[in-house]
């Protein structure tokens, strides 16, 4: 497994679509790997490959609930309900943050490493980053989602909050 360099916000790649996986072999398998390791190493929640520098449509996310890194090939989604606001960010454009409306629950169809369709659920947070993901693979990014960026001093806020578990509360 290698470290690839994570794609920042002025490369144009990130405006790209991405072309469907069709070929499940060892070459997709590395460059799995190589994502999950490289969002490891950054401490992200989530990884398209399009953020390595590779046009195709393959995302992982773990947002740490206990099931580990989940791959998605040529992932859509097919069904999403209720809304969520809430605290988003991205590896491609380090500190910019900023408050994102996304659906709370989403079905996602998707191949697994080995092109076997399944389908994959999320609510909160995990359907905040199913979606972020796959916006990715057709060249959006979230701040193409909000109406603007948090400031330092509203980042320093929300923070504080998090630390004083008032987010669960509210
Ligand atoms: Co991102």
């Amino acid at each position: 497994m290698a470290i690839r360099i994570i794609r920042t916000e002025e490369d144009p790649i990130l405006r790209k679509t991405s072309r469907p996986v069709t070929k499940f072999d060892e070459k997709l398998w590395t460059i799995l790997d190589d994502m999950r390791e490289t969002m490891k190493k950054a401490n992200g929640v989530g990884l398209a490959a399009v953020q390595v520098g590779l046009l195709r449509r393959a995302v992982i996310i773990d947002v740490d609930d206990g099931s580990g890194v989940i791959e998605l090939i040529n992932p859509e989604i097919v069904e999403y309900d209720g809304e969520q606001e809430g605290q988003e960010g991205c590896l491609s454009l380090p500190d910019k943050w900023a408050i994102v409306k996304r659906p709370n629950h989403v079905k996602v169809r998707a191949q697994n490493r080995n092109g076997a369709w399944r389908i994959v659920e999320g609510e909160g947070l995990k359907a905040r980053a199913l979606c972020h993901e796959i916006d990715h693979l057709d060249g959006h990014l979230f701040i193409d989602r909000m109406e603007k960026l948090l400031t330092q001093e509203e980042l320093r806020r929300l923070q504080n909050e998090r630390i004083n578990g008032k987010e669960e509360d509210a």
